[in-house]
Parts: structure tokens; sequence; C-alpha cells
């Protein structure tokens, strides 16, 4: 029988993997199980560019955020989906380019939520909000949100890696819809998404270790369905691109083969809302 550590929330089931976790594993974070190791490992086995991958989506999430807090001067950022605080959280980069950014972290994870509870614990200009995607209003409205967020100000909202997984039936665009009706013009959405179109085959067996073994639904989507999800934005250049291909700090750093990190990745403004 495993023995559940002091740090875990009550309630927390370590026996089936989920996707925050399997996730902290990848990251080399010391925040999972052997059902997340286990299920993590299966994954790598199916593509041994797994971690590479995720290292890749946080090398994004490093260039957007820093793009956004910089360049763009945007100052508050909601980010949902968060996951388990690991090396260059958003409101490390953020607040190191414009100190004071604001930012509220959401995801609907308990131990994800503790963590960043902990980390958080004392700075006033971000917090954690437990809450899921599928219900956007909620997060709006949530108190912490509206203490950290001025929705009659820019802000972006960052998607990034959890689109895929809320399925079709879930309503996707129609969250963001309800997402994008609550930024003022001037702000920004970023998206990071898991695409099919390089290698449909192991899209699909990817998606079967996930329904298998973890305690989540993968839905791997085209390019042109993660481009529908920016409807109502301009993209910045260069457009939706494949992670590593998005304003990479040296040309040096786009490897050759980009598709194989799975990701695909825009970062667009809204002009009216
Ligand atoms: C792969 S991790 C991505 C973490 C971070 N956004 C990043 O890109 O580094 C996905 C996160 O989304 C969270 N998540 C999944 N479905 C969610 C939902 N419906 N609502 C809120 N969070 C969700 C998981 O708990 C997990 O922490």
């Amino acid at each position: 029988m495993s023995v559940q550590p002091g740090w875990v929330p009550p309630g927390v089931d370590i026996g089936k993997a989920n996707t925050a976790r399997v996730y902290d594993y990848w990251l080399g974070g010391s925040h999972n199980f052997r059902a997340d190791q286990d299920a993590a490992r299966v994954l790598i086995a199916l593509d041994p560019n797994m971690r590479a991958t995720m290292r890749a989506n946080r090398a994004f999430l490093g260039r957007a955020v820093r793009y956004l807090a910089g360049q763009a001067g945007i100052r508050q950022f909601l980010d949902i989906g968060s996951g388990i605080p690991t090396e260059q959280n958003v409101h490390q980069v953020a607040q190191a380019a414009a100190p004071g950014a604001r930012v509220v972290y959401v995801d609907n994870d308990e131990v994800a939520v503790a963590h960043s509870q902990l980390m958080l614990d004392d700075n006033p200009d971000a917090t954690i909000v437990h809450a899921d995607l599928r219900e956007p209003d909620k997060i709006l409205a949530d108190p912490e949100t509206q203490l950290l967020i001025d929705f009659t100000r820019p802000v972006a909202v960052l998607l990034l890696c959890v689109l895929h997984f809320i399925p079709d039936s879930d309503q996707p665009r129609q969250i963001i819809t309800t997402l994008r009706k609550a930024m003022a013009p001037g702000s920004y959405l970023v998206i990071c998404h898991a695409c099919r179109d390089a290698n449909a085959g192991l899209a699909d067996q990817h998606e079967t270790v996930y329904s298998s073994r973890v305690a989540a639904q993968l839905c791997l989507r085209t390019r042109e369905q993660i481009a529908g999800f920016f409807d109502g934005f301009s993209m910045v250049e260069p457009g939706l691109a494949w992670m590593p291909q998005w304003r990479p700090d040296h040309p040096g750093d786009v490897p050759e083969d980009p598709w194989k990190y799975w990701g695909m990745a825009g970062v667009a403004r809204l002009d009216t809302p």
C-alpha cells in the first residue's frame, strides 16, 4: 500500500494518474506518484521527445509572457490550467519584466492549487483560484480574480496545454467566447495546443493511453481547429506556429523538425470584444 505524503491535499486519488502530475514528472518535478510516472513513461515509450516537448512549451510560455509584459505593455495575466509550479512561472517572468504585474492562476487540480498557494504566500500581486476552465463565468466572477484583474483594462488570457483536455462536447469555443467578451480591447489570448497533423496515428495512440491510464480525456486537434480558437482576435507575428518557431530567442533555437514538438502556439490581440 502506498503512503500518501503530508503535502497531498485530502481526497486526492494518487492511485490514478492525472495531467498535472504527469506533466510535473516530465518536467523533472517531484510532485508525482507511481501511477503518474508509469503513465508518463508509457507516453515517453511512444514518443521519446516527450520531455523535450514539455520544455519547449515552457520556453514558449517564457517568450510569450516576456513579449506581453515588454513590447505589448500588458500588466495583468489570467493563466488558466496553470499547473503545479515549476521554474519560470508566469508571475516570475511577468514581474521580472514589469514589476507589479498581476497574475491570477487557475487550475482544477488540488495539488497544483495547494503548491501554488505555498509559492504565492508572500506575493500580493499573484494568486491562485481553484476552478474549472469549463466554467469560465465562475473564474471571471471569483473574488480573487476580481481583486487582481481590472477587466476594463487589457489582460492576457493564457490557455497553455489545457484546451486539449477540453473535448468538443464541453464546447471549448464557447468557453473562449465567454472569456473574450470579458476582455477589454488591447487584450491578448495565448494558446498552445497539441496538434495531430504531423502524425495522426501517433496522436491516436496518445489519446488511447490517456483515456486508459490518466484521469483526463486528451483531444489532439488539427491546425485548422486550433486556429479556430482565435476567431475574433488578430494573430501577432508569426501567427500560429509550431512552438519552437514562435519568436525564438535565436534562429538557431528552431529545430529542423519543429512538428515533433506537437504544440502549435499563437498569441493574438483583441481589437474589439
Ligand atoms: C499540461 S499542464 C499545463 C500547465 C501550464 N499551463 C503549462 O503550460 O506549463 C495542464 C494543466 O491544466 C489543468 N487542467 C486540465 N483541465 C482543466 C480544467 N478543465 N480546468 C482547469 N484546469 C485544468 C491540469 O490540472 C494541469 O495543471
